[in-house]
């Protein structure tokens, strides 16, 4: 699928803005705050359902009532999404809907500036970003993702409430260990298959002998019996806590460098290179998986790179159909 065009209306600081875009490579320049990543954030929601940055109220433009984007594809087809400061509907081809349906929604690679310091951000953040991936990958995982977290934020609650038996626990550790036990089965299959790929990806960039690879950091099992015995051996330790101290929500994902923490052993130059070598395992798994080669959005990662790891961007995307931003050309 291409994009031929985006119209933004109350979007941000956009009032109205249109974009045509090219099959291949299209690009958005202008200073600092101009609004150039709002548009990729738009992209974003009409091909994944929501932004990857912040809430719909948020997004619309101050002092506005609604905002509305449309986007065109190649092929006619119309998607529309708009928001009236309390709900958002998406249109495509004259259906309405809250969300975005699975069959509407496209794959897509986003690359970020703050993407760069994967290897070294929180774990929070990481298991984001992995879980982003892995709902593409497979919507499976988005479910039992959306359900799991549902269910975890019920037993939180129950948790601070007073009077609290083992037993009030029961249905919501039931779930968490069914989903939980699931989400870490697919956690394993799909950082396998990334790691199958990685150390040849990296080195084709680095150009150098180095061994990469990503390791889950769990103390969860992939089998829902024992995931709920040591989910119910936790019950007076989370009590105190005051929140659900085990389980896949506090699994971490570590860069390893030649076998050691990439984190403090590998240069900035190499992390970058591990970076971008993800991104195109993404992209190669996507289409390996979806038969959907994934649109590919990079918001102003340009700049941030060496002439040789530009080139390996462009050379790599070549059959993608690519949304740069850069300020590159204006001063900053
Ligand atoms: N809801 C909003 N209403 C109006 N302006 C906004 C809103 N949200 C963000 N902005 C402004 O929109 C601009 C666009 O931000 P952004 O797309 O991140 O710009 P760029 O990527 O070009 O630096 C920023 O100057 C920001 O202050
Ligand atoms: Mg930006």
């Amino acid at each position: 699928m291409i994009i031929k065009s985006i119209k933004l209306v109350n979007f941000r600081n956009h009032s109205e803005y249109v974009l045509e875009c090219k099959d291949s490579v299209s690009l958005i320049l202008g200073q600092n705050g101009c609004g150039k990543t709002s548009v990729l954030e738009a992209i974003y929601i009409l091909t994944r359902g929501k932004s990857f940055r912040a809430v719909d109220a948020e997004i619309l433009k101050r002092g506005e009532e609604f905002y509305r984007i449309e986007m065109e594809y190649e092929n006619g087809e119309k998607s529309v999404a708009t928001y009236d400061g309390k709900d958002k509907t998406f249109t495509i081809v004259d259906k309405k809907s809250k969300r975005l349906p699975k069959k509407n929604k496209y794959p897509v690679v986003l690359f970020l500036p703050s993407d760069l310091n994967l290897v070294s951000t929180s774990p929070n953040k990481r298991r984001d970003y992995f879980d982003r991936i892995f709902s593409q990958f497979d919507e499976k995982y988005n479910d039992s993702l959306l359900r799991y977290e549902k269910a975890l934020k019920q037993r939180n609650e129950l948790l601070k409430r007073d009077f609290v038996t083992a037993d009030m626990m029961f249905s919501w550790n039931i779930l968490l260990a069914k989903y939980g036990a699931e989400i870490a089965k697919f956690r394993k299959q799909f950082v396998g298959e990334i790691n199958e790929k990685f150390t040849e990806m990296y080195r084709s960039i680095a150009d150098n002998q180095d061994e990469v690879e990503i390791k889950i950091e769990t103390l969860t099992s992939e089998d829902s019996n024992k995931y709920l015995q040591m989910l119910e051996a936790g019950f007076e330790k989370d009590l105190v806590l005051g929140h659900t101290s085990f389980g896949v929500h506090r699994d971490d994902f570590i860069f390893l460098f030649n076998q050691k923490e990439a984190d403090g052993s590998a240069s900035r130059g190499e992390t970058r290179s591990m970076i971008l070598a993800l991104k195109f395992i993404e992209a190669e798994m996507i289409l390996n998986k979806l038969g959907k080669r994934p649109i590919v959005l990079l918001d102003d990662v340009f700049s941030e790179l060496d002439d040789v790891r530009r080139r390996c961007l462009v050379e790599n995307f070549r059959d993608n159909q690519v949304i740069i931003t850069s300020v590159e050309g204006f001063s900053r």
